[in-house]
């Protein structure tokens, strides 16, 4: 019954909001679970103290159930969402689901777009939604280069997109959009060059997607 509420507020917005929602179904629970590994599985850098923890995007929160579940006894968790019928769908769901009550007091949602985040505070894992695809380069350029300023030194970044998304788009756009789409893989491949750590396909997902992890600030620290 939750599922479905939570699946008709999605598509709703896609059809009202297609081009910031970007999706037709929130995330699947392999799709969620290879987002949130890093949440899950303790990182060197980060062992034996509390991790500050940034969602771009959360929508319904599919996702966000994830995280909240892997989250150790002292994170924080704070979530970014621009969408209104999103934000206060997860407000109920933060006051009223059982998933996230063990972690509720360590729960902060900003409704804001990632662009008006304050910078002072610094994240060691960001998990971004965010469906880069259908955004101009600039805004991509704009949004990648806010949460590398966010990742505190050695803090990864893990996003997703689906399989062979921008082929695809690609086969159906005139030419003004392939050259976009171009200057996005441009983009999402100089930032995996060389920082990428991990990479998962999830291939259950609908549809199916890859998951990437970066590391960004280890590869500027090394380099300096
Ligand atoms: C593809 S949906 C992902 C939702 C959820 N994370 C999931 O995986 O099911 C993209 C989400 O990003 C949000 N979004 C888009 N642009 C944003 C921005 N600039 N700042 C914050 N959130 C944004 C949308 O409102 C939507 O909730």
């Amino acid at each position: 019954m939750q599922r479905l509420a939570e699946y008709r507020v999605f598509w709703r917005q896609f059809r009202e909001q297609y081009h910031t929602t970007g999706a037709v179904l929130p995330s699947g629970r392999a799709l969620s679970r290879a987002l949130a590994h890093y949440v899950r599985t303790a990182d060197t850098a980060h062992v034996g103290r509390a991790r500050r923890i940034l969602e771009v995007g959360p929508g319904t929160g599919a996702v966000t159930s994830q995280i909240v579940r892997d989250m150790r006894a002292d994170d924080h968790l704070t979530m970014v969402e621009r969408n209104d019928q999103f934000v206060s769908h997860l407000r109920n769901e933060i006051d009223t689901a059982i998933d996230f009550q063990p972690a509720r007091d360590r729960i902060n949602l900003v409704h804001s777009g990632l662009e008006e985040l304050p910078q002072e505070q610094h994240y060691d894992l960001i998990i971004s939604g965010l469906p880069l695809n259908n955004f101009s380069v600039d805004l991509v350029d704009c949004l990648l280069g806010k949460m590398k300023q966010l990742l505190a030194p050695g803090g990864i970044l893990s996003f997703f997109e689906y399989v062979a998304i921008r082929r695809a788009k690609a086969i159906v756009s005139p030419a003004s959009d392939r050259q976009r789409l171009r200057g996005i893989e441009q983009i999402l491949n100089n930032l995996l060059a060389g920082a990428e750590v991990r990479r998962d396909l999830v291939l259950t997902n609908v549809p199916p997607a890859w998951v990437h992890h970066v590391c960004p600030k280890r590869l500027s620290e090394a380099a300096s």
